[in-house]
């Protein structure tokens, strides 16, 4: 599976903090924010991705990250010249997933949370599984590609998609209803920024209309999954992180916590060049030159990991 991460916007939230440069860019502790959501699309075991984001904002992506060969990944670059809906990643990346099934997910987007791995695994597993569909005469649950997305319990979901769903005995949970940033949510369930689908997305999304508010919107592709039956939601635990970083106060304390959980436990939490050895798609002496390159904490780090092996 290939993946996307949308970079762009102008986080108008963020001022004047955002005003020169992209909030993606912007530290979360001691890396990058982008790192965040690269570091989930690598423990979803997702090797080729698409980076997305303003004309102004791309260049620094690619001087950050380059061409991902230094992490045993493909990435490439594409710009958004208007920032009119999170469904654009779908036409823009349209050449990119050259007809495959494709996740996608917000750069300032960050989770944080026990078996997120394996919880990925098993949403590309799901996806993936769609063209086996007709050979395969599985159950509908099992043998639909479809889409899976993401519940996440908050006090207030007002501000995000929200996702209505029910528990149906042998099959899970059964989504409802979706909707985008409701007045009033029929359940508190946030929908994060972290989507999987099938390899028909890039059709749904080019026939998308754009909203009320003008942009084409995430939430409307979902209910074209939705509709047509394949839409699952998987539920974030209660002790699970996804972290807010949309004004000053919530990146503040995404930093915090960061720096708390790495400093107790001694673990760096979204560390690309550590998640890209684990996977084994550098050497371990590759990763000692990474640290070595680094005259930081960041770069011992990476230096202990491979003299200790594992
Ligand atoms: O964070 C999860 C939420 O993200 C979901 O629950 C919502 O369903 C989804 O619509 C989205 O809501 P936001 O209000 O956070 O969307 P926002 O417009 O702020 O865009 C999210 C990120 O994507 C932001 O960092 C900017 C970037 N972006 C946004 C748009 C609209 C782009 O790169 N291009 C775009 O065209």
């Amino acid at each position: 599976m290939k993946g996307i991460i949308l970079a762009g916007g102008s986080a108008t939230r963020l001022y004047p903090l955002s005003k020169a440069i992209s909030k993606q860019i912007m530290p979360v502790y001691d890396k990058p924010m982008i790192y965040y959501p690269l570091s989930t699309l690598m423990l979803a075991g997702i090797r080729e991705v698409l980076v997305i984001s303003t004309p102004r904002d791309l260049p620094m992506f690619e001087e950050l990250l380059g061409d991902g060969s230094r992490i045993g990944m493909k990435l490439s670059y594409k710009v958004q010249n208007v920032p009119n809906g999170l469904a654009q990643a779908f036409v823009l990346g349209k050449d990119f997933l050259n007809g495959e099934p494709g996740c996608l997910i917000l750069g300032d987007n960050m989770f944080y949370g026990q078996h997120f791995g394996r919880m990925l695994k098993e949403a590309v597993a799901t996806v993936e599984s769609g063209k086996s569909t007709v050979e395969s005469q599985k159950s509908k649950e099992e043998s639909r590609g479809g889409a899976v997305i993401f519940g996440y319990e908050v006090a207030d979901p007002r501000a995000y998609g929200v996702v209505e769903f029910k528990e149906v005995t042998g099959y899970g949970l059964q989504v409802i209803g979706l909707e985008e940033k409701p007045a009033e949510p029929k359940s508190n369930y946030a929908v994060p920024g972290l989507y999987f689908y099938d390899e028909t997305v890039c059709e749904k999304a080019a026939n998308l209309q754009p909203s009320a508010r003008g942009e084409y919107e995430i939430t409307d592709l979902n209910k074209l999954y939705l509709a047509e039956g394949t839409l699952r939601v998987k539920l974030f635990s209660r002790g699970f992180a996804w972290l807010d970083t949309g004004n000053c106060d919530s990146l503040l304390e995404a930093g915090n916590f960061i720096a708390t959980i790495q400093n107790r436990q001694g673990f760096y939490v979204s560390c690309i060049e550590e998640i890209a050895w684990r996977n084994g798609w550098i050497s371990t002496e590759q990763l000692a030159l990474l640290g070595k390159e680094m005259k930081t904490a960041y770069g011992r780090y990476l230096e202990r990991l491979a003299a200790k092996g594992s």
